[in-house]
């Protein structure tokens, strides 16, 4: 059935940086034709840099990449007329107009007269900034901004667009309306999606396929309900009234573990969590065993598994940037 080539495909990708810094460290990826896959992990996991290979703009130490069919050491400037690419920053003029900005890349893609008009116009339209196209980019909100730099990557309509976090420092307001764009994106005929995020919310609204990546390689990958539905039972979390230490931390892991429903004890700081059969059932048992071994609980939380989930079971930590709160709520 799925005879045709992956649009993206990256094996063992190794990248190392002065200093002895390991960024990539056997990336693997696949991506399918059509699809939008989501890229996840936290700060200095490696997303950033496998965006750069797969976009010609580094090269690996070693590994090997094709984009849309082309390889990207062999014939980079192939790959480069395949892709879109928007940068985690912002790769607008300023000083220009959001039309001069479109302009100048049309131009650069070799778009010109009637042709050239006709897709600014339409970018201009589609992305909402038609009102403030004649405005110079600086004065854009964030979300203008970050609009415009995906009409940007989008100006010679790319087989494969990559995205390298589209929301990161938007409002919630300006990410939904971001959600809607790629959302609305993705459903074009042919497009690929790559796009790199914090936001578990993000990659599970998202993306049809999402890798966890951490400390340079995918711990794991699938899609969100796969990822979500690995995860038995309820996620118990414990706010401790006090931080545990590595004695405390095995104690509490035995104590805990050996309740019965009980799975998957992660004690991280002064947090605990595990996996419970029946959240609420456990409750009872849990704060009692806590309290026999003399550990105080500031608060309790039951919770259907969530990507956040996943990604503390597969790595043995959580997520720390305090922006991730955003996606602690919501319903799953
Ligand atoms: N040009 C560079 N020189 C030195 N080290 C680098 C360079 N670029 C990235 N690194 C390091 O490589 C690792 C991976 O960085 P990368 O930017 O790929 O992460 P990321 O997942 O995109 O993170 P973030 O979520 O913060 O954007 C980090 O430890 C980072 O400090
Ligand atoms: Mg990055």
């Amino acid at each position: 059935m799925t005879t045709r080539a992956p649009a993206v495909e990256a094996r063992q990708l190794i990248k190392t940086y002065p200093g002895d810094v390991t960024a990539l460290n056997g990336m693997d990826l696949t991506v399918e034709p059509g699809t939008v896959f989501g890229l996840l992990g936290p700060n200095g996991a490696g997303k950033s840099s496998t965006v750069k290979i797969l976009t010609t703009l580094a090269r690996p130490d070693s590994g090997s990449a094709t984009v849309a069919g082309h390889d990207v050491l062999r014939h980079p400037d192939r790959v480069r007329r395949a892709i879109g690419v928007v940068a985690q920053n912002s790769g607008a003029d300023p000083v220009a107009t959001g039309r001069e900005n479109l302009r100048l890349q049309g131009r650069l893609h070799g778009l010109t007269g009637a042709d050239l008009d006709r897709r600014v116009a339409g970018l201009l339209d589609r992305f909402t900034l038609a009102d403030a196209a004649n405005r110079q980019v600086k004065g854009y909100s964030g979300g203008m901004r970050r609009r415009l730099d995906v009409a940007l990557g989008l100006v010679h309509r790319p087989q494969v667009l990559f995205l390298d976090e589209p929301t990161t420092g938007l409002d919630p307001e300006a990410r939904g309306a971001m959600w809607d764009e790629i959302g609305r994106l993705a459903g074009e005929e042919g497009l690929t999606i790559l796009l790199t995020t914090h936001y578990l919310e993000e990659a599970d609204r998202l993306a049809e396929r999402v890798a966890i990546v951490d400390r340079g390689r995918v711990v794991v990958e699938g899609t969100p309900d796969a990822l979500k539905g690995e995860l038995r039972g309820d996620a118990v979390h414990l706010e401790l009234r006090a931080t545990v230490g590595e004695a405390g931390r095995t104690l509490l892991k035995g104590a805990l573990g050996g309740l019965p429903g009980v799975h998957e004890v992660v004690v991280d700081g002064h947090r605990a969590s595990v996996r419970a059969d029946d959240g609420a059932a456990a409750m009872p048992t849990l704060l009692g065993a806590l309290e026999r071994a003399g550990v105080g609980v500031a608060a309790a939380t039951v919770a259907r598994p969530s990507l956040d989930d996943v990604y503390l079971r597969y790595t043995g930590r959580r997520y720390t940037q305090t922006d991730e709160l955003v996606l602690a709520g919501g319903e799953r």
